[in-house]
């Protein structure tokens, strides 16, 4: 009864070599030849979540897990997304004290977002270590504007350094993640580099940065990922916690990610959330925008930034409509974010419909 998912790359547009750099087939992905169009297409079985037996699940994957490390021990990074917490719990009934859970801080995260995801999971008997990787990653994203070399840099910081280290450091041989089938889909399509996307493009983990890497929720949406959180007793601040993209703040500044553009990012984005909270939307957002555009402040010229709010309503993320947010809301986003975010002079709002727009700006 499950559905098949084939997704399908042009392959003479060279999507695939170039976002893997391989030319072969790896496996896992199949090519297949319909003469007029070269596509490569991989197969994943879906398991939509109206079919999904969540306890089912739950068991088959903790076996899984428990298996695949065996009498090893494994890491699992934790961001306080829905898909790496159902991970984390997965691996912790699986492995109980060989896995170890880390939250690492980029320095691309929202206001507070370490601390508070690491005093969340201490409540159910999960302790988090933080490791404070901001530096590797703001070096890692200097004078880089385009928004697939940011994603490519971000993924190279992630696997090879940080979590390279971690796992030599452990003396543990596998990583776990929570990437769902939306990632892998829009990654090989060339839509966008999903940052933990790896094997589906062909890189060997364990060849390019010596660990395995388990993904429990490969053939989830994520509507499904949130019924096996609930499944597991998670709180709807979990379940039903808003998305938010492994690059993070990067794919919400257009251009170069500096700390300084981060911290307005960040700014904006709490605005954005504390306003928005109440409107049962998908996801919201706020992006800080590259282009300059004359302002004035206090009687004088002022050649300021421009922030752009999104606000979509979407089931699973791969189509995604605006939310038409009454005039009063706006204005208070408007009036707020040019008051509170220093240089702001002038607050957008998207409503385009995904496709053809996506979700994020980067
Ligand atoms: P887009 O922008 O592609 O986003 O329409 C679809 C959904 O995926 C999230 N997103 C990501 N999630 N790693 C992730 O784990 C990523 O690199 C990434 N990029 C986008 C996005 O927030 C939205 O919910």
């Amino acid at each position: 009864d499950d559905l098949c998912c084939a997704v399908a790359v042009d392959f003479s547009a060279g999507v695939y070599s170039r976002l893997s750099g391989r030319t072969t087939c790896p496996p896992g992905l199949f090519f297949e030849d319909d003469t007029a169009n070269r596509r490569t297409a991989m197969k994943i079985v879906e398991i939509p979540a109206g079919k999904l037996n969540a306890r089912r699940f739950i068991e088959e994957k903790v076996q899984e897990i428990a298996q695949t490390v065996s009498d090893g021990s494994a890491i699992t990074a934790l961001s306080g997304g829905v898909d790496s917490s159902v991970v984390t719990v997965l691996g912790h009934h699986a492995l109980g004290k060989k896995l170890a859970v880390w939250f690492i801080d980029n320095g691309l995260m929202r206001q507070d977002e370490p601390q508070s995801v690491a005093r969340l999971f201490k409540k159910f008997g999960i302790q988090v270590e933080i490791l404070d990787a901001r530096s590797t990653f703001f070096d890692a994203l200097k004078g880089i504007t385009d928004p697939e070399q940011k994603r490519e840099a971000i993924t190279q910081t992630f696997y090879k350094r940080v979590f390279g280290e971690l796992v030599r450091s452990r003396g543990a041989r596998h990583l776990l993640q929570g990437t769902i089938l939306t990632d892998v889909e829009e990654t090989v399509a060339g839509i966008k580099r999903q940052h933990n996307v790896l094997e589906q493009l062909g890189i060997d983990p364990q060849e390019a940065f010596g660990y395995g890497v388990i993904e429990p929720l490969v053939e989830l949406r994520k509507d499904g990922v949130r019924k096996v959180a609930r499944a597991l007793g998670l709180p709807e601040a979990v379940y039903n916690r808003m998305p938010f993209p492994g690059p993070a703040l990067a794919a919400r500044v257009v251009g170069e990610a500096t700390p300084e553009r981060l911290e307005l990012a960040r700014k904006a984005t709490a605005i954005v959330e504390s306003e928005l909270r109440k409107v049962k939307a998908f996801q919201y957002m706020a992006i800080l925008h590259e282009d300059r555009f004359a302002g004035m402040r206090g009687g004088k010229r002022d050649f300021g930034l421009q922030v752009e709010v999104r606000c979509w309503n979407s089931v699973d993320a791969r189509t995604a409509k605006p939310v038409w947010l009454a005039p009063p809301v706006l204005k208070k986003l408007a009036r707020r974010i040019t008051e509170e975010v220093p240089g702001v002079v002038s607050v957008t709002y998207n409503i385009a419909t995904k496709p053809p727009s996506t979700i994020e700006a980067v």
